[in-house]
């Protein structure tokens, strides 16, 4: 009963039968009445043909001709003079002559007409036809229409219908068959699809794949179940990624700080040893302080408070801030801000993003290079490029640079420093204004990060 497909044929089943039996009860009547009718037009038609002929040739032979004429058929004819008896019948039984007294009293009208029309409840229908030669010789010729045939047709039409009953309940068991194949099974199987989704069970594979709403239910339960596989996936990477981007600095750590705790090291000797170390913990510093970032983004909870800024003083400021150590590798940093505009945007994230761009552009530049930060507005939007002259990316790895902890070629980040996090940071800073990033570059030519926000 629970059964959506239940539900469906059920109603299905009562709005069929409302129909049917309007439709039934209208076709029943209609075909009846119209067969009644027939009935009622032939009698009259034979009844008035008989008393024509009675008028133009009235005799005991034309009588006994018409009565002859009725005989072996479902008809019987019976023929009154002006007393009222009758002076022929074509039913040798007499049976007719009982139902004959009750109707005397109806033969009174001059016209030709049914006088007996519920062929129901009795036995024939009967039609009265006067008849006038002259004053003298007057009555009636009576037709009486066995109803038997109408009834009998009534009784077959009932059978019929009673098959054509059965045969809606048969098929309407067929559509609750093809109903419970084609909603309940797919349902079915989406549901414990989405039980075992619920237990952390992501390896689901739903078949059913029609075009309707079922199709595109099962689709999306797939889509999700293949994404949250993935995200289980890229989580136990990015697990292991950030174990070993711990354990790489911390290892460092370990050693040196053994080799700085050794006797007999020189001034010089530990000095160096502890640089390797403040700076490895920085690095770690830096690397623990994105990923809080980066977890932070990932709860709804973010928000950018946006406000107006002036464009060239704000950059200005970051380039002040940057601009040691660009000089300790005697990179230019050059601000082109010709025409300066008011930026509508989170002026720290939007710092932390120049700032992320910048430290990709010093780190991924040769010496004596030259770095430029571009800034103007354009169709109410703020555009911001960094261009470098730098190392340039491959291009089969650009699309995945914003991964978290993506890195092109693993050995780049000892020799530059960078873990990975930076333009993840950067893309979902961006994203959180509203605004895009993109990148264009050549290997050993130079990157450019352009932002639109
Ligand atoms: N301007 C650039 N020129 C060349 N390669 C770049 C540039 N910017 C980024 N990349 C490449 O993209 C990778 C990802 O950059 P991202 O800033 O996310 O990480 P990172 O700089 O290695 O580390 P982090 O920024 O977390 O310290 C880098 O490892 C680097 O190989
Ligand atoms: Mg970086």
């Amino acid at each position: 009963m629970n059964k959506i497909s239940t539900k469906v044929a059920i109603c299905f089943f009562i709005v069929v039968l409302i129909m049917e039996s309007f439709l039934m009860y209208y076709l029943h009547q209609s075909i009846i009445n119209n067969r009644v009718e027939e009935e009622f037009s032939l009698l009259l038609a034979n009844g008035a043909n008989h008393r024509d002929v009675l008028i133009e040739n009235y005799s005991d032979t034309t009588i006994q001709h018409i009565v002859l004429m009725e005989k072996n058929k479902n008809r019987e004819v019976m023929i009154t003079d002006k007393t009222g008896s009758i002076i022929s019948s074509s039913d040798k039984s007499y049976m007719l002559q009982e139902e004959y007294q009750l109707l005397i009293s109806n033969l009174d009208q001059q016209k030709d007409k049914i006088i007996v029309s519920d062929w129901r409840n009795s036995s024939y229908i009967v039609s009265a036809h006067p008849y006038i030669v002259d004053e003298n010789q007057f009555g009636y010729v009576l037709m009486f229409q066995s109803t038997n045939s109408i009834n009998q047709l009534v009784d077959n039409m009932n059978m019929h219908f009673v098959i054509a009953g059965i045969i809606s309940f048969i098929v309407l068991f067929i559509v609750y068959a093809l109903l419970s194949k084609i909603l309940t099974r797919p349902l079915i199987r989406m549901k414990e699809a989405t039980e075992k989704l619920s237990k952390g069970d992501f390896k689901v594979s739903l078949s059913y794949l029609g075009n309707d709403e079922l199709g595109e239910l099962s689709r999306s339960i797939q889509k999700l179940a293949n994404d949250l596989e993935r995200l289980k996936n890229e989580r136990n990477e990015f697990l292991a990624s950030i174990a070993h981007e711990l354990s790489t600095p911390l290892t460092y750590l370990i050693g040196y700080s053994k080799v700085a705790m050794r006797k007999g090291l020189s001034e010089e000797e530990r000095k160096h040893y502890l640089e390797i170390i403040d700076e490895e913990s920085n690095r770690m510093k830096d690397l623990v302080k994105n990923l809080l970032d980066l977890a932070r983004m990932d709860e709804t909870s973010f928000t950018v408070s946006k406000e107006y800024f002036w464009a060239s003083s704000f950059l200005e400021n970051i380039c002040k801030l940057v601009m040691p150590s660009y000089e300790v590798k005697k990179i230019r940093l050059n601000l082109v801000c010709e025409n300066d505009f008011q930026i509508y945007a989170d002026s720290i994230r939007l710092e932390q993003i120049v700032l992320n761009l910048l430290d990709n552009a010093l780190k991924y530049s040769n010496e004596n290079s030259k770095v430029t930060l571009e800034a103007y507005k354009k169709d109410e939007k703020t555009i911001i490029s960094v261009i470098d002259t730098g190392i340039g990316i491959p291009p089969d790895e650009i699309e995945f640079i914003f991964d978290k902890l993506y890195r092109v070629e693993k050995s780049r980040s000892r020799t530059y420093g960078g873990s990975g996090i930076g333009l993840a940071v950067v893309k979902e800073l961006v994203e959180a204004h509203g605004g895009t990033i993109e990148v264009k570059s050549k290997l050993g030519k130079g990157s450019t990060f352009k932002i639109v926000i």
